[in-house]
């Protein structure tokens, strides 16, 4: 198959790419840096700007899947103009690549949308699945909303829409486990907050193996991309500060402290998601257990 991947030059994109190939698919990717063109061997790079809403249409030649990944990082200082920033490169991409086949002669029968778990409503007791309808109120719902929002118009022109609310996603080297994994590397890994909040994780093999099995099945919805065992901030902590071999003698840090020094971007950190995974029928995970990730990661 030949599949377009937006965001293919990022973390998850660049796993995607060298799973899809070794799957023997073709990819083209479109970047916004037209220096990231040549950058990802074996594919083929075409140019985009979402601000102008100009696009490489001869992107979608041949093509029959797109899987969009790309968006501004939320893990960078939210002010107001990044906020901004964070949506549109989202939601003005989503309606650019609509605008392209709708104008465009194109064979694209699945739009695979990336979403993330943050859509969900805080809460330390609840287990999310993907019928739930209680949203975060706060900017990372409003940014997921928004984002699955612009991926629904694709059913407008008989293309199947598909939604993966992704969880932290775990890798070797960058994203969220280097975050975590500093701190207690160092001597000073504390759990955050109150410690109970859940935090729903995939390895990233398993994500990428999770987006082909959405291709090959030829899906349509919305799927949590999680591991079947979610933790605590707690857990975790205990965890990768026992694969570190490093002790952990400082107590909780409060809540007040993470809100002064991130300030609304804490709630990355302290807010719980408990998100099921158990939609995804015939799907097997190689990391069901956060034990099991961390050892073949760190
Ligand atoms: N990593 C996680 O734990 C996680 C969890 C849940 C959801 N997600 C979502 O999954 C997607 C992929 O995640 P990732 O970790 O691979 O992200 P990433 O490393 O930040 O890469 C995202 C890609 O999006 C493009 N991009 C960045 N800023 C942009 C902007 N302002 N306008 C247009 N394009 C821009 C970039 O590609 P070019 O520079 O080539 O254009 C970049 O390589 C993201 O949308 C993310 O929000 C990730």
């Amino acid at each position: 198959m030949k599949i377009l991947i937006t965001g293919a030059t990022g973390l998850v994109g660049q796993h995607l790419v060298t799973h899809l190939l070794s799957e023997g698919h073709e990819i083209n990717f479109l970047t916004s840096r037209r220096k990231a063109i040549d950058s990802l061997p074996n594919c083929s790079g075409f140019y985009w700007d979402i601000e102008k809403q100009i696009i490489d249409t001869s992107c979608i030649d041949g093509v029959t899947k797109i899987i969009h990944l790309a968006g501004a990082s939320v893990s960078k200082r939210w002010n107001t103009s990044y906020k901004k920033e964070i949506i549109e490169s989202r939601v003005a991409s989503s309606k650019l690549l609509y605008q392209t086949l709708k104008n465009y002669t194109h064979e694209v029968t699945q739009f695979i949308c990336a979403s993330a778990i943050g859509i969900y409503k805080h809460s330390y007791s609840t287990v999310y699945n993907e019928d739930s309808r209680v949203f975060s109120e706060g900017f990372l719902g409003e940014v997921v909303q928004k984002w699955e929002a612009s991926a629904s118009v694709f059913s407008d022109i008989s293309v199947k829409v598909v939604k993966v609310r992704i969880g932290v996603v775990l890798t070797k080297k960058g994203g969220a486990l280097q975050k975590m994994k500093q701190p207690i590397t160092m001597g000073f890994g504390a759990s955050l907050g109150s410690g109970k909040q859940y935090m729903s994780w995939i390895h990233i093999e398993d994500l990428v193996k999770f987006f082909s099995f959405l291709i090959t099945k030829n899906k349509e919805g919305v799927f949590n991309a999680v591991a079947p065992n979610p933790v605590t901030n707690s857990e975790l902590t205990k965890i990768l500060a026992k694969k570190s071999k490093k002790p952990l003698l400082l107590p909780n840090i409060p809540k007040f402290i993470l809100k002064l020094l991130l300030g609304e971007m804490h709630e990355i950190v302290c807010e719980s998601q408990n998100v099921s995974s158990n939609k995804i029928k015939g799907f097997r995970f190689q990391y069901e257990k956060l034990d099991e990730a961390l050892t073949d990661l760190l």
